[in-house]
C-alpha cells in the first residue's frame, strides 16, 4: 500500500516538473524565435518610418554612401546604444525623441535587426 502512494507521489511530481520545463521551454523557444526573426509586421512598420524619417541620411535599404553609420554594423545586444542615439541625437544627426514614438523607434530597430545584427 505505502509504496503503491509513494509510486503515485512520484508519479506527480514527475508531471508536474515536466509541465514546468515544458512551459520553460516553450517560452525559451518563442524568445528564441523572437531574436532570429522579428514579428513581419512590426518590420515592415520600421520600413515604413525609416524611410520617411532615416533613409536621406542612412541610405536606401539601411546600405550607408559611407557619409553616416551604417546601422547594419548595428548588434542585437547594440539595442541601448541605438536607443540613445536616436532619442538624444549624436553629431550631425537630431535628436528623435518628441519626433517619433517609442514604438516607432522599436519598429525600426526591429527593422535594423531584420537586415543586419
Ligand atoms: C540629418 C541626417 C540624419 C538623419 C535624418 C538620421 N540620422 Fe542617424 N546619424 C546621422 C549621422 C551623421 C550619424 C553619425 C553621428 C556621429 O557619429 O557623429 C548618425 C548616427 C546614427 C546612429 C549610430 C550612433 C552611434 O552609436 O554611433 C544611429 C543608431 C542612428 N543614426 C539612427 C538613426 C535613425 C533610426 C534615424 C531615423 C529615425 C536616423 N538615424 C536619422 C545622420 C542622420
Amino acid at each position: 500500500m505505502r509504496g503503491s502512494n509513494r509510486g503515485m507521489s512520484l508519479f506527480r511530481t514527475i508531471g508536474i516538473a515536466t509541465a514546468a520545463l515544458m512551459a520553460i521551454l516553450t517560452a525559451g523557444g518563442t524568445q528564441a524565435q523572437n531574436a532570429a526573426k522579428p514579428d513581419p509586421a512590426k518590420v515592415e512598420a520600421g520600413e515604413n518610418v525609416y524611410n520617411d524619417y532615416c533613409q536621406t541620411c542612412h541610405g536606401q535599404n539601411l546600405v550607408s554612401t559611407g557619409q553616416t553609420f551604417d546601422l547594419r554594423k548595428l548588434k542585437p545586444e547594440e539595442r541601448e546604444r541605438f536607443l540613445r542615439a536616436v532619442l538624444m541625437g549624436k553629431g550631425q544627426m537630431p535628436p528623435w525623441k518628441g519626433v517619433l514614438e517609442d514604438a516607432q523607434i522599436d519598429a525600426v530597430w526591429a527593422y535594423v535587426m531584420s537586415r543586419g545584427g
